[in-house]
């Protein structure tokens, strides 16, 4: 197979897809609405060709490019969605069928059970609370409309709310979960047919408003606010070494786990969201089955890629390095869904 080109939604992860594929050799083909490809444009390094499509003509867009590969992020899936995901003829690196258990909640968590792994205590009823609870709702919405509450009456109330705006189409699409106490820890890992290994490539910490802004405030006023979980960026975690092992052994249970759910492990970039507790226990409170924005803070090349390949490579590039060896050896249908 010739070298294929890569294919990206314009958002979230995309400038590090555009250099990372770029710097492995691969062209890199950047589609979204007109809007979003004048951001990318602004950097005149940047080395890509665009294909304008709205959020519903995209997939059928994405289609007629037969010699592509689409890296999905996080943007294609809430914006596009995962359910037109699997709709996509065109390869994708990586797993659609995670995509599609990732965009329902019960599906989520029942795989990161099924995986061995502790998970927050979840209530399946508002009434059923007991303690202070993490109301979610679904897809990829960079924790917008999440509400922080001990109170049954606080909970209804909210999820009424946003049926009647239409966020939601039904109370029981939010998903009610134990607020756990801790640092909060997003491992990055990378799962590669190609090597026959799963690697880590890093760890990183959101920074949300107003969460985040609360500590600027006296206890007394930041008592008074309501906090919000929007992320409008990240820090780079280096974890203990010891931590670390716990998350290599996590992320191969996962891998397991996937293999068990959808008769092939996950392919490519994925995401194990926790919060270490004071005994440096992670409990899982969700994941992505794809690359998430966390990673920017590794633009210049992770770290922890360099134990493996003794060079720094962003998970970008690392992406598009699976993709160009799949090609080259003739396997690209073990890395694609
Ligand atoms: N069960 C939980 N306990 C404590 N903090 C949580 C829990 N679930 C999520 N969080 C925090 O909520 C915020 C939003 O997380 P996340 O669920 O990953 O959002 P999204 O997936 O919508 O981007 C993060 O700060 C995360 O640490
Ligand atoms: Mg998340």
């Amino acid at each position: 197979m010739d070298a294929p080109k890569l294919a990206v939604y314009a958002s979230h992860s995309a400038l590090q897809i555009i250099t990372g594929g770029r710097r492995e050799g691969l062209n890199v083909t950047l589609f979204g609405p007109a809007e979003r490809l004048t951001f990318y444009r602004r950097f005149r390094a940047l080395q890509m060709s665009t294909l304008e499509c709205t959020n519903e003509d995209c997939i059928e867009k994405l289609n007629s490019l037969s010699d592509h590969v689409v890296v999905p992020n996080g943007s294609l899936v809430e914006y596009v969605g995962a359910k037109n995901v699997l709709e996509l003829k065109t390869p994708l690196i990586g797993s659609k069928g995670l995509l599609w258990i990732e965009s329902r909640w019960n599906r989520k968590m029942n795989l990161l059970m099924d995986a061995g792994l502790p998970v927050p205590k979840w209530f399946s009823r508002p009434e059923e609370v007991d303690r202070l609870v993490i109301v979610k709702l679904p897809g990829a919405k960079g924790g917008r409309g999440y509400i922080l509450t001990d109170s049954p009456g606080e909970i209804n109330e909210s999820l009424r709310e946003y049926v009647r705006k239409g966020i939601i189409s039904d109370a029981s699409e939010a998903y009610i979960q134990e607020y756990v106490v801790g640092i909060p820890v997003y491992a990055h890992y990378f799962m590669s047919p190609i090597m026959n290994r799963l690697e880590i490539t890093g760890f990183d910490v959101r920074y949300e408003t107003n969460v985040d802004g609360l500590r600027r405030l006296s206890h007394r006023r930041a008592a008074e606010i309501k906090p919000s979980f929007v992320v409008g960026g990240n820090f780079p975690v280096y974890l203990r070494e010891s931590l670390i092992e716990t998350y290599i052994e996590c992320g191969e249970r996962f891998v397991e786990a996937t293999g068990r759910y959808l008769g092939k492990p996950v392919v490519g970039p994925f995401c194990l969201e926790s919060v270490v507790t004071e005994d440096l226990t992670p409990v899982f409170f969700e994941f992505s089955g794809r690359i998430v924005a966390g990673t920017n803070v590794y633009m210049d090349g992770s770290p922890y890629l360099e134990f493996y390949w003794g060079e720094r490579m962003n998970v970008g590039q690392r992406i598009a390095r699976e993709v160009r060896l799949a090609a080259e050896q003739g396997r690209i249908d073990e890395v694609v869904t």
